[in-house]
């Protein structure tokens, strides 16, 4: 999979992306991941990529030409078309069904927006889908497009390894994690659930199901609203 993005600060994205499963997926060619700098789209001296807004307001407001420069540069890096996306806190809030619909993309490019947003021209022309990562508001999009490529990597097919799967998961039926332990059984007194320790698998599963749909039913009772018989 290719992922493209489009931000004013690309020196954001390094680091958070150069360790553990994302890194390893770039290495491995599972992901093809390119950062391109918006600004290099401006056409005057002062290379201004923004302005003040049309009726006034606060802030600043992403030009809607040199964005346009900027996605046609990065559209014809490949081949694919690729699904635009941009991340602001007006989008739809992304969950697990929308990463695996990201995921199934051959292409995606994020654009990360700053100041004030962009020029809703942009959106309205070129923008497929407006995701947002959550209900508050962060200082700009690079934060949201890293959470959006970490939570894609992980769906494709490979970037988890062999034996794990992000189907056998928090979220894949709806259900948050139940809780894990691991050596030593016993610390400053505290021990770990029996059962773990019974070697009876039939047992454990039966345990995590039920810690799941309690932790569920207590922190996130939304999740289970319209579920019939989530046990
Ligand atoms: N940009 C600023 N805040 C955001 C959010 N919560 N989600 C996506 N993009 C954003």
């Amino acid at each position: 999979m290719r992922i493209d993005v489009l931000t004013l600060f690309p020196e954001a994205f390094r680091g958070p992306l150069d360790v553990s499963i994302v890194k390893r997926a770039r290495e491995d060619g599972l992901l093809d991941l390119h950062i391109y700098d918006i600004r290099e789209h401006a056409t005057d001296r002062h290379r201004t990529v923004d302005d003040y807004p049309f009726g006034g307001g606060q802030g600043m407001v992403m030009r809607v030409d040199v964005l346009d420069r900027a996605l046609e540069f990065v559209r014809g890096q490949a081949p694919e078309r690729g699904l635009v996306v941009y991340l602001t806190p007006a989008g739809e809030r992304l969950n697990d069904r929308i990463v695996r619909e990201l995921a199934a993309e051959p292409r995606l490019i994020l654009v990360c927006g700053r100041y004030e947003g962009v020029d809703e021209r942009f959106v309205e022309h070129f923008v497929d889908r407006e995701i947002s990562i959550g209900d508050y508001v962060l200082t700009g999009g690079e934060l949201p497009a890293m959470v959006l490529i970490d939570a894609v990597t992980r769906h494709i097919p490979g970037a988890l390894g062999d034996a794990a799967s992000p189907q056998e998961e928090s979220f894949a039926d709806g259900l948050l994690e139940h809780p894990q332990y691991t050596r030593p059984a016993e610390y400053k007194g505290w021990s770990v659930p029996e059962v773990l320790l019974s070697g009876h698998h039939a047992k454990i599963a039966a345990w995590r199901r039920q810690q799941r749909l309690e932790r569920t039913r207590r922190r996130r009772p939304d999740l289970l609203e319209g579920k019939d018989d989530p046990a």
